[in-house]
């Protein structure tokens, strides 16, 4: 069941979101060389508590942490760990909060220093195919031209993996939502968009093949090539003529800038 909403949720819907990016920000102030991945999470939980909101994967079928943290060829669903963060590194940070009553899930991926040049694109291709995709979440076109968007410019133009196994999703006052809204797909296919519905659209991007296995502790999700992958998220909210992102990535980018003094080629 796909439940639009009015126009006063998507406000409260909003501020989730903005919270996420909030946190994302406080995230892309800390991260440098050295720094242990389970240290993002705890300062991720703190964060969002110190919100009156609620780290929403946690718990989340047995989710075992505030985040996901996936780097380098962890795809999603990574646990924060004793991992400490090298120069070179990606970092995908993923958060989820409920504000009252309503979820933000979005994500990005950050890069510790210089990852070389190959990583540095797929990071933008991964981030631009995030916008082509949103472009299309308007009135009237369906899900499957938001993913044809995305592996059109991710796959075809630029010879990349789209990851088939995991998709974005319908949000509100549950994490998880109807629609799927997959990565992939062919144009016209899918649910019909409405004015009202708020989706997370989140591309998972391989810089080799498309193909992925979860490892022995049920979460984990990996590259079988062992090469990076990156994942950005955004929830917009469908329109007529465009979506409304409702998270953003104003504040994390400036903070990204700001700390690139951090890392040895600043
Ligand atoms: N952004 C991810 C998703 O939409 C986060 C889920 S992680 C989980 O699926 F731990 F909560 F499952
Ligand atoms: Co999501």
């Amino acid at each position: 069941m796909i439940i639009c909403k009015t126009d006063e949720q998507v406000e409260l819907m909003r501020k989730a979101a903005l919270l996420v990016s909030k946190t994302l920000t406080e995230v892309a102030g800390m991260l440098q060389p050295g720094l242990q991945t389970i240290a993002i999470d705890e300062r991720i939980g703190t964060f969002i508590r110190d919100h009156q909101a609620v780290p929403s994967f946690l718990n989340y079928h047995g989710y075992p942490f505030n985040s996901c943290i996936s780097v380098n060829d962890v795809v999603v669903h990574g646990f924060p760990n004793k991992y400490t963060l090298r120069e070179g590194d990606i970092v995908s940070v993923d958060v989820g909060v409920i504000l009252n009553g309503w979820h933000g899930d979005h994500a990005y991926t950050f890069a510790i220093g210089d990852p070389g040049p190959a990583t540095r694109q797929l990071i933008r291709i991964t981030k631009e195919s995030l916008y082509k995709g949103i472009e299309k979440a308007v009135t009237g076109n369906r899900t499957g031209d938001i993913g044809h968007a995305i592996q059109e410019y991710t796959e075809k133009i630029h010879g990349y993996g789209v990851v088939r196994e995991l998709v974005g999703h319908g949000l509100g006052r549950d994490l998880h939502e109807d629609p799927q809204v997959p990565n992939y797909g062919k144009r016209g296919s899918g649910v019909k968009l409405k004015e009202g519905m708020v989706l997370a659209i989140e591309p998972m991007i391989n810089m080799g093949k498309k193909d992925v296995f979860t490892e022995a502790d049920g979460w984990t999700v990996r590259t079988k090539d062992g090469k990076p992958s990156v994942h950005f998220e955004h929830d917009v909210c469908v329109r007529k003529n465009k979506a409304d992102i409702l998270s953003d990535y104003g504040p994390i980018e400036a903070a990204e800038r700001k700390n690139a003094h951090l890392f040895a080629e600043g």
